[in-house]
């Protein structure tokens, strides 16, 4: 059966290609969803992706993965990294192995994004290299 992997972006990455593209890139959503699509369909993985506003659908989303067995996911959880207990506590939850992805290097803005409710319960973190560090995390969810 076909390895089964969830992305999951947070709120206001629907806006990406618009949204303060000198931090997060010209890419809209929709670019770097089909270049993983295509990165899926080459190493025939089963990969979803959901892009959410609210925190809530986020949370029924990491719960529906476990229902249907998902073997890995990579978030985005974007605002909500650093605020949600429910979203960790959703991830914790689930055992479930995820790597956290950052578009931009939350370490070298502001300090209140420093701080992540989910790095220290993920696999790993990547951040501040642009849609690249979605297909890093996508080659290791197969790999893995
Ligand atoms: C982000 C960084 C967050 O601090 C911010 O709130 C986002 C996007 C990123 O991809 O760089 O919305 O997660």
């Amino acid at each position: 059966m076909a390895k089964k992997i969830l992305l999951l972006h947070g709120p206001n990455l629907n806006l990406l290609g618009t949204r303060e593209p000198n931090i997060y890139g010209s890419n809209t959503l929709q670019d770097i969803n089909s270049h993983l699509e295509k990165l899926a369909e080459q190493f025939d993985v089963h990969l979803s992706i959901y892009q959410e506003n609210s925190e809530s659908r986020i949370i029924e989303h990491i719960h529906e993965a476990h229902s249907s067995k998902v073997n890995f996911i990579i978030i985005n959880a974007a605002a909500f990294t650093h605020t949600s207990i429910a979203i960790r506590d959703a991830l914790s939850s689930v055992c479930i192995p995820f790597i956290e992805v950052h578009l931009s290097n939350i370490y070298k803005r502001e300090n209140f994004r420093h701080v992540s409710y989910l790095s220290d319960i993920a696999l790993g973190m990547v951040s501040g290299l642009g849609p690249n560090g979605y297909e890093a995390a996508l080659r290791y969810a197969i790999d893995y």
